[in-house]
């Protein structure tokens, strides 16, 4: 089925009662002296496998752990995480001490229908990363359906995500295609004008997100340090803030070849500024081309604000990657949260589709509240970036295929 413009089967295309499903999830959450810490990845892995095991299923669930290169870390053993699966899922979880052979076979033999096993880390065998065909042989043995409920490791091309798919029925879980049908939304086939909203540290690790980006989107609203290079591309003088000078080149070009592409590029016309971002220096509010030596550009100052604000009233959806300043030290998390606030109405309100994801963005988006009322963020951090940058993801490929 065609969701969004990419196309793959969901589990309302599967008759699952009966059969053994196996589940691939993301449960690399961090894990501090053996507690989960934050538990967002299982709470959103819980609906698949609770639908799935409702509807009679022998759920049996795979997922990797930190990186373990192929052998077995006993500190990187998912046995921990199904006692908290078990409570988000409101149901036991038997745990099989290895993912493939004659331990986990027995785990899965015994499960009853709605029963749910969770397999030991993936990753302690190398055919994972490796693909194999024959590790994925393996897996699929134990199971009957395959369904993929992974987005944030989709950008791997391993053995439960790819190779898998060749020895099962594959289907998305309930994650992965809210998940592609809200980044379907948002690039693929969005509603226009379309605005990015882009932020962090580095225009250098994030050129070929700009690039591509730039293709796309009606606007691209530059903030955090990364703007810094822009402006002094521009002439503009940053005083002593992050600046990649000898990214000034490329900046230029991105700029020209957004503008070549319809893509306006806005830059911050103000900004909050101080001596650095430590607690207990004065912050400063400046237009932006009278920045102080010295001082540091540290957040997108009221002007910006207002002025990326009043762009977002223009579009009807936007793509978010990246704070917009220096959002773990307040004050300089004020513009970001106050832009968040003002996306979170309007996509309340009905006027706007919004998208955001990354590591960095979810904690500033929480930071702000506001990580309900988005259209959607997503937990994933690689795989987000990659599609961002337009690059093909290996095992939503495998799926589509
Ligand atoms: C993540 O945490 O981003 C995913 O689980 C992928 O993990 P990886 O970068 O170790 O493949």
């Amino acid at each position: 089925m065609d969701h969004g413009g990419i196309i793959f089967d969901t589990l309302d295309d599967v008759e699952v009662a009966g059969k053994r499903v196996l589940v691939r999830v993301d449960l690399n959450v961090p894990v501090r002296d053996g507690r989960v810490g934050d538990m967002t990845r299982i709470q959103r892995a819980a609906p698949t496998i609770a639908e799935l095991a409702d509807k009679g299923a022998r759920v049996i669930v795979m997922s990797h752990f930190g990186r373990p290169q192929g052998v077995r870390v006993v500190d990187l053993s998912l046995a921990p995480l199904a006692a908290p699966l078990a409570e988000a899922l409101g149901r036991p979880v038997a745990f099989a001490a290895d993912c493939i052979g004659p331990v986990a076979a027995s785990v899965v033999g015994g499960l009853e229908a709605g029963g749910v096993a969770l397999l030991e880390n993936l990753r302690f065998h190398g055919g994972e990363e490796d693909n194999d065909p024959r590790f994925a042989g393996a897996l699929a043995e134990l199971g009957e359906i395959y369904v993929d409920d992974a987005f944030s490791v989709a950008h791997r091309a391993h053995a439960s995500l790819v190779a898998i798919t060749r020895h099962l029925p594959a289907v998305a879980g309930r994650l992965m295609q809210a998940e592609l049908e809200a980044l379907g939304a948002a690039l693929e086939s969005p509603k226009r004008p379309l605005c990015a909203l882009v932020g962090g540290a580095k225009v250098s690790t994030k050129l070929e997100l700009l690039g591509n980006l730039s293709a796309k989107v009606d606007k691209l609203v530059v903030g955090g340090a990364m703007a810094n290079t822009f402006l002094h591309a521009g002439g503009i003088d940053v005083g002593a803030s992050l600046c990649e000078r000898e990214m000034a080149p490329t900046a230029a070009r991105i700029r020209t070849q957004a503008a070549a592409r319809g893509c306006e590029l806005v830059l911050p016309v103000d900004a909050v500024v101080a001596p650095g971002p430590e607690a207990g220096h004065e912050a400063a509010t400046v237009a932006i081309d009278e920045v102080p030596a010295g001082l540091m550009i540290l957040d997108i100052g009221p002007a910006s604000v207002a002025r990326a604000i009043e762009i977002l009233g223009q579009c009807r959806t936007v793509v978010w990657n990246g704070p917009l300043g220096a959002f773990e030290f307040p004050p300089f998390d004020a513009g970001t949260q106050a832009v968040a606030k003002s996306v979170a109405q309007a996509t309340k309100a009905g006027a706007l589709v919004s998208v955001a994801g990354g590591g960095d963005t979810v904690a500033a988006l929480a930071g702000a509240g506001v990580i309900e009322d988005f259209s959607y963020v997503s937990t994933a951090g690689g795989a987000f970036l990659e599609w961002l940058e337009g690059k093909e993801l290996p095992a939503v490929s495998a799926l589509a295929g």
